[in-house]
């Protein structure tokens, strides 16, 4: 059979989707309950981060140890890859020796080229256009809440940025229905959002929330908008999620954030530590659903 590679939600089917978190769900009571589960015993991982990680990084780390793993960091400044060796090499290469690599740059298409060139997977720990690890956590933590989260209605406020367009995909897959509120001018890619009748653009943040079963958001200067702060605080300031934002949503209504949230800005700390936030649940649900991931990857390969 040939690898499997992960650097986007529409790599795998809607079946396989729906595997990945009853496993995610499974691996986390034998976390949980402290029963062994060394199910990739001797594998290694090379996990290269161009850009700053908390919960990706503790995730996959702490994840393949506990599966009975290891990974190996590799950065551009103690390896190769700052002096400017191919992708294509250190693909070749790093496939003769780990067997699997995780990948977190700006750029997709890098991602896209080393996996073109591994004979091992690749798993897309976030790019500038998608973070589809993330997705995996929220959809696990949604239907630990409330059930499958097929036909329920997702608000996305903010920026159409990499989150947003995981959620484009993530309707697409799981099949509930999105609505998109951004400011103008930041709103996402037309083809991603085009490729699904799941998910539509709306006028207003107010309009997003309506009915919704759950409401998204991230920071509005992701990493690659460095210095873009200021400007970008005026134009997102009435996408803030806020007490009265969510008042407009089903009365059960979840909130989710893939943190680092920039508190004050696009959620404040009311929204935050409000007991519909399971922003925590999300978060350590990184860690059970990067195991299923990594365990599905180099089982089917
Ligand atoms: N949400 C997320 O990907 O967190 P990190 O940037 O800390 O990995």
């Amino acid at each position: 059979m040939s690898k499997r590679d992960f650097l986007s939600l529409l790599d795998c089917s809607p079946e396989e989707l729906t595997h990945l978190i009853e496993r995610a769900r499974h691996l986390k009571v034998l976390q949980e309950s402290g029963q062994s589960h060394r199910y990739l015993e001797g594998k290694t991982a090379a996990m290269i981060l161009e850009l700053s990680s908390t919960r990706t990084r503790v995730a996959f780390e702490v994840g393949l140890h506990q599966l009975g793993g290891h990974v190996l960091n590799l950065d551009s400044e103690t390896s190769q890859l700052g002096r400017g060796e191919p992708i294509e090499d250190t693909a070749q290469v790093l496939s003769g020796m780990v067997d699997l690599v995780i990948i977190r740059t700006l750029d997709h298409s890098m991602v896209e080229a080393f996996a073109n060139h591994a004979t091992i997977p690749v798993i897309n720990a976030m790019t500038s256009l998608l973070h589809p690890c993330q997705l995996l956590a929220d959809i696990q933590t949604f239907e630990e809440h409330r059930g499958t989260i097929q036909g329920k209605t997702v608000a996305f406020v903010g920026d159409g940025y990499n989150m947003c367009h995981s959620y484009i995909n993530a309707a697409r897959q799981w099949g509930f229905h999105l609505k998109i509120a951004c400011p103008q001018g930041y709103t996402p890619n037309p083809e991603i959002l085009a490729s699904t009748n799941n998910a539509e653009l709306v006028d207003t943040p107010q309009e997003a929330v309506k009915n919704a079963d759950l409401v998204v958001t991230d920071v509005w200067s992701s990493m690659g908008h460095e210095g873009q702060e200021g400007d970008r605080c005026a134009v997102f300031a009435p996408y803030q999620v806020n007490e009265n934002l969510l008042a407009g949503a089903r009365h059960d209504v979840l909130f989710m954030h893939c943190l680092p949230a920039h508190r004050g800005e696009e959620v404040n700390d009311t929204v935050l530590n409000d007991p519909r936030s399971v922003v925590y649940a999300e978060a350590h649900n990184r860690l059970h659903s990067q195991k299923a991931l990594m365990e599905f990857l180099l089982t089917s390969a």
